[in-house]
């Protein structure tokens, strides 16, 4: 129980000491990792997403390490809902501090096939939620006169994705929202970035993106380093993004992707052309 987790390991001990982060879908997969590194760091995190038993690993690890971790049953497409979780939070805490826009649902469906009832599962989640947390959590962060937003995306909100048009559709949307949030409230001391990770394991993405080995491992060779990230790579580049050592970074998108968005090369090996 001594180990930092990876994704903390690379910023100064104590951190984030003293400041109150929510991390939306904070126990699997990317938001778990941000949950840990951020408690790890000394914030007090608060995770929120649908269901209870998806918060049992990090309040177990919590009570273990001896870090401030509480979790509450949220669903993001439920703008009163959310509403009174933010009031509740900043209550308890007297702030908040950090805003992570992490949860998220996704499938691959032919655009020809997707029910209305699918898009909507997806939009609803991705984008309406995104919106609602950013202007209930950002209205006690416009009071403060101080916090910080980040939002996960996905490189095709920008390129676009054959099957996912409902994601690709929520994402470019959130990437449009944080640039203007970044913007609108800059003079209120509110920074607000996105980060764009390529793919990497989760239960969620193996068992909805990737569900057998060969889907993976076509993925996989035609990304640049070969590989999939690690959450806690992702993870790491994320509390990057939230320290001081990002204080002057606002309305920016990180992509972590091992460079998949760089294109289809037409020679995979330009050596061997002559
Ligand atoms: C077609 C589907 C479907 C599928 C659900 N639907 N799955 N349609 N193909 N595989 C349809 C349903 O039939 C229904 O439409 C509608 O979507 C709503 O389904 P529900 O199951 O009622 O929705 P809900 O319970 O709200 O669940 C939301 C969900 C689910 C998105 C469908 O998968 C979920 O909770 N996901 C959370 C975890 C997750 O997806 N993580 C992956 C993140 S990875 P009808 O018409 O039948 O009523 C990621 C980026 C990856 O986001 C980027 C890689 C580079
Ligand atoms: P994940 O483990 O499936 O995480 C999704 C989380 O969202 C879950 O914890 C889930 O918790 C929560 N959630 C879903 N619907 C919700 C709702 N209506 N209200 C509240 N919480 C909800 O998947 P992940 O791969 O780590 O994804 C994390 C983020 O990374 C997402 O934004 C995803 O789009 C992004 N991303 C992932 C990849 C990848 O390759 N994995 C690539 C690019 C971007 P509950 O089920 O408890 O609600």
């Amino acid at each position: 129980m001594q180990n930092t987790p990876p994704a903390a390991r690379w910023l100064p001990k104590g951190c984030f000491e003293n400041e109150v982060a929510v991390v939306t879908g904070g126990g699997t997969g990317l938001g778990l990792e941000i949950s840990r590194g951020l408690a790890s760091l000394g914030a007090s995190v608060v995770i929120a997403s649908r269901t209870a038993e998806h918060h049992s690993a990090l309040l177990d690890e919590a009570r273990a390490r001896g870090w401030k971790c509480e979790a509450r049953v949220l669903d993001v497409r439920d703008t009163a809902a959310v509403r009174a979780c933010a009031d509740a939070i900043a209550a308890q805490h007297g702030k908040v501090d950090i805003l992570v826009n992490n949860a998220a649902g996704n499938f691959v469906c032919p655009t020809e096939r997707l029910s209305s009832n699918a898009w909507r599962a997806v939009l609803g989640i991705v984008l309406d939620g995104t919106f609602y947390c950013s202007q209930h959590f950002g209205r006690h962060m416009l009071k403060q006169k101080r916090g910080q937003m980040l939002n996960v995306v996905a490189t095709y909100a920008w390129t676009g994705m054959p099957g996912v048009a409902h994601s690709a559709s929520a994402k470019a949307g959130v990437l449009a929202l944080t640039k203007t949030l970044a913007a609108e409230w800059a003079r209120h001391g509110i920074r607000a970035n996105a980060i764009a990770p390529g793919p990497f394991q989760s239960q969620g993405a193996q068992r909805n993106l990737w569900p057998n080995a060969e889907v993976e491992r076509e993925i996989r060779e035609r990304i640049p380093l070969q590989r999939f990230a690690t959450a806690e790579e992702v993870a790491a580049q994320c509390l990057h993004l939230l320290s001081p050592a990002s204080a002057y970074i606002t309305g920016e998108c990180l992509v972590v992707d091992g460079g998949a968005t760089l294109g289809n090369p037409l020679w995979s090996d330009p050596g061997s052309v002559r």
